[in-house]
């Protein structure tokens, strides 16, 4: 019997609960219908207010809530977000500027009799003066809805002395309260700005029912919402290289003579520089070998005066066949290889053939060296600071 009476109880307070939470429904589908028009707009809000009245003053709502920001408003909020804005929220505030309006329905209602538009006072930004612009009421007569639209626009008076593109990557940001967060509406191409187009922004920002309804988490104390922007100035690089081959070479051949073969005991000779293709060069001889061709074989490269020089080159090497023109020759097509050593081989040839006396390379005790320089790559750097390009180095030598 006891327990009977427990269960009706219960039936009641459940049939209490199901009433509320359908005059909640109601009002909440009301309350978020997109305005038609500002008058609509601004009985829809009476209406609304009153509706929450009625809700806070009729006893306890579900869960405890005394604002209308219950989990059915925040479903219709990530429906809305997904059909229509590709956005994302992030922490960071603006980096160039925010407006905060201390009642957005006020500003509103001032701004309607006033062309609609709020303009900030100028702000700098790399060097040019901006403006942000914020319409809080614009219709999309296509969209059934009303939307903030926003904008920034470059002071023009730097442009008018000095005609110039000016390239900006902009982001505009609401603070959503709910969240402690910024939403972001982000055009990820930068935005060309220059004399004949001094404004860019968003028609659809945000729909406007966002800041009309705290419901949605942007307004906050009352019914204040915050507007901000990003403004990055993209500028152009200032310096640049051109990597290039040059291949019709000046003097593109050289030759030297080391005598004396049999007595040469140090590890390594070098040639006189000689200039090629406008470069300065020298032949590097280790009589000996060097590294693994150490005692077998002789080693030959080609080296660049700037030891700096970290280039493609092409080039053969060659030792002359004093007798019967039959030289020997290997062809270079690297980049360096042996970092003190430049271009060459460690086995350039063997002490077998470089002693045959029938070959002819090795006569009256000397050994006669050829190179022939084919190409190289070189690397021009510029800079500029105005508008003309100056190279600043050429790798040329002097
Ligand atoms: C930006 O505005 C300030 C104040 O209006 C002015 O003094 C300044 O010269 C402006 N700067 C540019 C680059 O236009
Ligand atoms: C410069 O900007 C002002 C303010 O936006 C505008 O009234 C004026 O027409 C602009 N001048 C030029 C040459 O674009
Ligand atoms: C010598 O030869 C060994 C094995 O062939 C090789 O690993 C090494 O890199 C060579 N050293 C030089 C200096 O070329
Ligand atoms: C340098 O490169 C050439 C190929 O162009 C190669 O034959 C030679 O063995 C290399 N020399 C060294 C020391 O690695
Ligand atoms: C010297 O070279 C010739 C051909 O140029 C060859 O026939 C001969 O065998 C070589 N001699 C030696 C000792 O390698
Ligand atoms: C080698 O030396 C002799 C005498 O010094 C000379 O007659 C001959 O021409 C030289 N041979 C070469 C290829 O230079």
């Amino acid at each position: 019997m006891y327990s009977e009476e427990k269960k009706s109880k219960s039936y009641g307070s459940i049939f209490v609960y199901c009433f509320f939470c359908f005059v909640l429904i109601v009002e909440v589908a009301r309350f978020a219908k997109p305005y038609i028009n500002v008058q609509n707009l601004i009985e829809t809000e009476a209406v609304v207010e009153e509706g929450f009245m009625a809700v806070g003053n009729s006893g306890n709502l579900p869960c405890g809530l005394s604002k209308p920001s219950s989990a059915s408003v925040r479903a219709h909020d990530q429906q809305k977000l997904s059909q229509a804005v590709t956005s994302d929220t992030r922490s960071r505030p603006p980096n160039s500027y925010c407006v905060k309006f201390q009642s957005f329905a006020t500003m509103a209602k001032q701004l309607k009799e006033n062309g609609g538009k709020y303009e900030s006072r100028p702000f700098s930004v790399g060097g040019y003066n901006w403006t942000f612009l914020i319409y809080p009421v614009i219709y999309i007569p296509t969209d059934s809805g009303a939307y903030v639209s926003v904008y920034v626009r470059i002071d023009n008076s730097t442009l008018i002395t000095n005609p110039k593109d000016v390239y900006a990557e902009i982001t505009f940001l609401a603070y959503k309260s709910s969240l402690d967060k910024y939403q972001i509406n982000q055009e990820t191409e930068a935005q060309r700005f220059h004399l004949f187009k001094q404004q860019w922004g968003l028609l659809q920002f945000l729909p406007i029912y966002y800041f009309e309804n705290s419901g949605y988490g942007y307004s906050f104390d009352g019914d204040s919402v915050v507007f901000g922007v990003d403004i990055n100035i993209v500028k152009p690089f200032e310096n640049w290289e051109v990597f290039s081959n040059e291949q019709n070479i000046r003097d593109p051949i050289f030759e030297w003579r080391l005598t004396k073969y049999s007595t040469r005991f140090l590890d390594s000779y070098t040639s006189d520089p000689f200039s090629s293709g406008g470069r300065s060069w020298s032949l590097k001889v280790y009589p000996n070998g060097v590294g693994n061709a150490t005692g077998n074989s002789l080693s030959l490269y080609l080296l660049s005066d700037q030891s700096t020089d970290k280039g493609y080159l092409e080039a053969k090497l060659q030792i002359t066949d004093q007798i019967q023109s039959n030289h020997f020759v290997k062809k270079v097509a690297a980049w360096p290889n042996a970092t003190e050593n430049g271009w060459g081989f460690d086995r350039f040839m063997s002490f077998s053939d470089l002693r045959n006396a029938s070959k002819g390379y090795l006569v009256n005790d000397t050994l006669k060296f050829q190179v022939q320089i084919l190409s190289f790559s070189k690397t021009d750097y510029y800079s500029h600071k105005s508008s003309v390009a100056l190279p600043i180095s050429n790798g040329d030598s002097t």
